[in-house]
């Protein structure tokens, strides 16, 4: 059983290998290179929108898609959906730093990553969506992971996903997403 994960992010791929146990490729191992639009308007349509783009073209194959975004309460939950194209003129470091100082005098430090992740197999949509909480720290914090790890400190830790890579792939939206995903392809392997 192939799947193939509707991605070109390696570092998502990469988290995808390291928690399932089947042959797990990404859109470049197929030699899919167009850019999928995402404009819908919540995480699971954007999942979906994933997932559609290759039924077609994979019928035999399990095919996830996930879309995922990072909720700053201070900031009315943004940049939530848009976290890919947030402050797009600045790379992921200049991009967290700023978000610190724009909000070094905000009490409210309340942040949370949610993960929808759709499967489909044979006809059928398997959907599940999760979240992990957590709080701002004061400064970026750690060089691993990417996005927004260097500023989420998710509860009952001390450090952020960047400084501690093993605390997320235990504990993160997408890693909980992924479980559920599993127990799926499990179900349908049984
Ligand atoms: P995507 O649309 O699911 O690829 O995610 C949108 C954006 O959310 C990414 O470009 C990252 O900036 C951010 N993001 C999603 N998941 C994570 C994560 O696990 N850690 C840090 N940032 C993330």
């Amino acid at each position: 059983m192939r799947i193939i994960i509707a991605s070109h992010n390696q570092n998502k791929i990469k988290e995808f290998k390291e928690l399932l146990e089947h042959e797990v490729v990404g859109l470049s191992d197929i030699n899919y290179h167009q850019e999928i639009i995402e404009d819908g308007e919540s995480y699971i349509e954007n999942a979906t929108i994933k997932v559609k783009a290759l039924v077609e073209l994979f019928p035999n194959d399990v095919i996830i898609g996930d879309d995922s975004g990072f909720s700053i309460k201070a900031l009315q939950h943004k940049p939530g959906l848009y976290s890919a194209r947030y402050m797009s003129h600045l790379n992921d470091y200049e991009r967290n730093l700023a978000v610190i100082e724009l909000l070094k005098d905000n009490e409210d430090r309340k942040a949370f990553f949610t993960c929808a992740m759709v499967l489909y197999y044979q006809q059928e949509y398997f959907v599940t969506q999760e979240v992990v909480y957590g709080t701002l720290p004061n400064e970026v914090l750690g060089n691993e992971g990417f996005g927004y790890d260097p500023i989420f400190i998710p509860n009952g830790s001390n450090e952020t996903f960047a400084q501690n890579p093993q605390v997320k792939q235990q504990i993160s939206h997408r890693a909980k997403a992924i479980r559920k995903i599993i127990d799926h392809v499990h179900y349908l392997q049984d």
